[in-house]
């Protein structure tokens, strides 16, 4: 079986990050959602996997993630011009796919506890296609499915006005070669996209064997910064303890925290489930739970926590940081002088909280 882990798209409810980095490639528990995707499929014993990736953001997956050796995995990319559906990506890897079996992963889900039972319940029974859905409270932001006492599709729906359940489609799906015939047949939806959901409802229409199954598992589509927020708490729970940086003799290092190698850590106190990126500097400062803090940082008399820290970024004399997302190389300090203002150099599409 092979893997189609799609990776374009622009990310446009991650602004202001995804202006400079693919929405992929932000960090949860200082690791890139898209890494965290590629474990997943590594565990179920994939090898294969072909990533799509779009013109403007394909460099920096490509760089980031590599061909796949030292993940143990074979890596083929796929160009796709312009986002034209999860449909289209099917259609775009036909070369690629050739008559395989395989699972589209979208490359911004989070799964908890992986995918190795869910493949294996394809590779046993091998229907058309096999959907994974979890309960959700409101589905009208996903494709929702309906489903029978057996766990066999009745019918699916792509964001319905009034959802015929509460089954949301996960972005995980299972298909045999069957799929190819019914990619071709869609047309494209009111948004304008070839839908996976209508491809996957023209087998059901057919007569095609297509099953659903239940993850019950932790499940989050990172679209916006504050699932990116609870992803990282929840995959920060499972960090054990693990200290390679420097630690000095002042500072206390206080349950689940994982110090990377050339991390130093002064006079400072870290409560975990907790990360310090590698070379990252930590003077006089509280990092608390659920943060991660990512490579050659420097905090300096800062007071942080539940936040993601991406790369090289810098914080100087500022505390009580809750519930933050901070860009790469960014820079947050006190304004120096008598004068009461706050100066700010902020990009495109930012979000700044000041107590007043
Ligand atoms: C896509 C699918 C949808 C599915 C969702 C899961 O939605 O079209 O059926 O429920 O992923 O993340 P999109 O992210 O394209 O809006």
């Amino acid at each position: 079986m092979k893997a189609l882990v799609l990776a374009g798209g622009t990310g446009s409810r991650l602004r202001p990050l995804s202006h400079s980095m693919p929405k992929q490639l932000v960090p949860v528990a200082n690791k890139p959602v898209l890494m965290h995707c590629l474990d997943r499929l590594s565990e179920a014993g994939i090898r294969e996997v072909g990533i799509i990736i779009s013109p403007e953001r394909g460099a920096a997956i490509r760089e980031a993630i590599g061909d796949g050796a030292a993940l143990g995995l074979d890596i083929t990319y796929i160009m796709q011009d312009a986002p034209l559906g999860l449909a289209h990506c099917v259609r775009l890897a036909r070369p690629y796919l050739g008559d395989d079996d395989f699972v589209m992963y979208l490359g911004d889900n989070i799964l908890a506890g992986g995918v190795l039972a869910l493949a294996d319940r394809f590779r046993a029974r091998r229907p058309a296609a096999q959907v994974v859905v979890t309960k959700v409270p409101d589905p009208r932001d996903y494709g929702v499915a309906e489903v029978d006492a057996a766990g066999r599709v009745t019918r699916l729906v792509e964001k319905p006005a009034t959802p015929v359940s509460d089954l949301a489609l996960i972005g995980v799906y299972f298909f045999t070669p069957a799929i190819h015939e019914a990619v071709a047949a869609v047309q494209p939806s009111a948004r304008g996209e070839l839908e996976i959901t209508d491809a996957i409802q023209w087998l059901v229409s057919a007569g095609s064997p297509v099953t659903a199954t239940e993850f019950t598992g932790y499940w989050k589509d990172t679209g916006r910064i504050d699932d990116l927020l609870e992803c990282n708490r929840v995959l920060l729970e499972a960090t054990e303890r693990r200290l390679r940086g420097e630690i000095d003799e002042a500072s206390e290092v206080i349950g689940a925290v994982a110090v990377e190698p050339g991390a130093r850590i002064i006079r400072s106190r870290i409560v975990g489930p907790a990360v310090i990126g590698k070379d990252s500097l930590v003077v006089d400062s509280y990092v608390g739970q659920y943060t991660s803090i990512g490579g050659s940082c420097v905090l300096v008399g800062a007071g942080i926590e539940h936040s993601i820290v991406l790369d090289h970024v810098s914080v100087r004399d500022v505390r009580g940081i809750h519930g933050s997302l901070i860009g790469r190389s960014a820079e947050v300090c006190v304004s120096i002088g008598d004068v009461a203002r706050n100066r700010l150099v902020i990009g495109d599409d930012t979000r700044v909280e000041v107590l007043s």
